[in-house]
C-alpha cells in the first residue's frame, strides 16, 4: 500500500544549524504516526517543514500521490495536510467561532462550514458552550481543543499536533488523547508530536524516536513501549 505521507531523508537548517539531518518515515491512512523525543530533537521542525513553513535544504515529501516539497503553506492546507502547531496560537481576542472559522478560510462552502462547526461543537461542548466568548478566557486544555477544532476545519487527510499534552494537567492531558484515539476511530489520519512518551506511544501504530535531528529507532508503539533504551530516555525508567 502506498502512503498517504512519505518523507524521504529531509533536511532542514537554520543559516548553518542543521536542525534535521536527513530523516525519513510514512504515515499511511488510518494511522496514528508519533515522532517522539528530547527538546531541540527537531520536531516540530520537521512538522512546520512538512506543512511548507520552513523550506528544507534537500529530500523529498509526497503526500496523497504529490510531490509537496518546498510547496507553500496554503496550497498544503488545500492539499488535505493540517497542522495543529506547538503552543497552540489560537488567536486570544477573536471568539471561539471566529477561531474555527479561519481553520476553513480555503472553502467556500458556506453550509458545509456551518455543518463541521456544530460537529467541532459536538465533539467539544465547551466550545460550542463558550462559543461568543474571547478564546483567551479558555483554559489550557480547552484551548487545545479549539486549537485541534480549527486544524479540522479544513478538512483535513492528514492531521498534524505538535504537543497536544504540553502544559495540561493529567486529567485534561487524558481527555485529549482519549479526542485523539476518536478522532482516529471515526478515520483521521494523524501525525503526532509528543514529550510524553507514554501517552503518544499508547496511540500509535507507528513510532519514531530523534535525537539531534535524526531518527535513532523506529518501531510500532507496542515494540518502542516496551524498548529497554526508549524506556530508560523517555519513560523515566533506570
Ligand atoms: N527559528 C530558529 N532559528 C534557529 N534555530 C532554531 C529555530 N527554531 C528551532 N531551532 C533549533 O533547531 C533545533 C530543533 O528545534 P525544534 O524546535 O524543531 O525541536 P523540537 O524537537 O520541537 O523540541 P521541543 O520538544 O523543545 O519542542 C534546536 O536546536 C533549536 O534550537
Ligand atoms: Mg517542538
Amino acid at each position: 500500500m502506498t502512503a498517504l505521507l512519505e518523507v524521504k531523508d529531509l533536511k532542514v537548517a537554520y543559516g548553518k544549524i542543521e536542525a534535521v539531518k536527513g530523516i525519513s518515515f510514512s504515515v499511511h491512512a488510518g494511522e496514528i504516526v508519533t515522532l517522539i523525543g528530547t527538546n531541540g530533537a527537531g520536531k516540530t521542525t520537521t512538522l512546520r517543514t512538512l506543512s511548507g513553513l520552513l523550506k528544507p535544504v534537500s529530500g523529498s515529501v509526497v503526500f496523497d500521490g504529490e510531490e509537496i516539497t518546498g510547496v507553500g503553506a496554503h496550497k498544503v492546507v488545500a492539499k488535505g495536510l493540517a497542522h495543529s502547531p506547538e503552543g497552540r496560537r489560537i488567536f486570544p481576542n477573536l471568539t471561539i467561532e471566529e477561531n474555527l472559522k479561519l481553520g476553513a478560510f480555503l472553502r467556500k462552502d458556506a453550509d458545509g462550514i456551518e455543518r463541521d462547526i456544530e460537529s467541532s461543537y459536538e465533539r467539544f461542548p465547551i466550545l460550542g458552550e463558550r462559543r461568543r466568548q474571547a478564546a483567551g478566557t479558555l483554559s489550557g486544555g480547552e484551548q487545545q481543543m479549539l486549537a485541534m477544532g480549527r486544524a479540522l476545519m479544513s478538512q483535513p487527510k492528514l492531521l498534524m499536533l505538535d504537543e497536544p499534552s504540553m502544559g495540561l494537567s493529567p486529567i485534561m492531558m487524558q481527555k485529549i488523547m482519549e479526542t485523539i484515539a476518536e478522532l482516529k476511530a471515526q478515520g483521521t489520519t494523524i501525525l503526532l508530536v509528543e514529550q510524553n512518551a507514554q501517552a503518544a506511544l499508547s496511540l500509535a501504530d507507528q513510532g519514531h524516536v530523534m535525537e539531534i535531528g535524526k531518527v535513532v529507532l523506529s518501531g510500532t508503539g507496542a515494540d518502542l513501549l516496551h524498548d529497554e533504551s526508549v524506556r530508560k530516555a523517555y519513560l523515566g525508567e533506570d
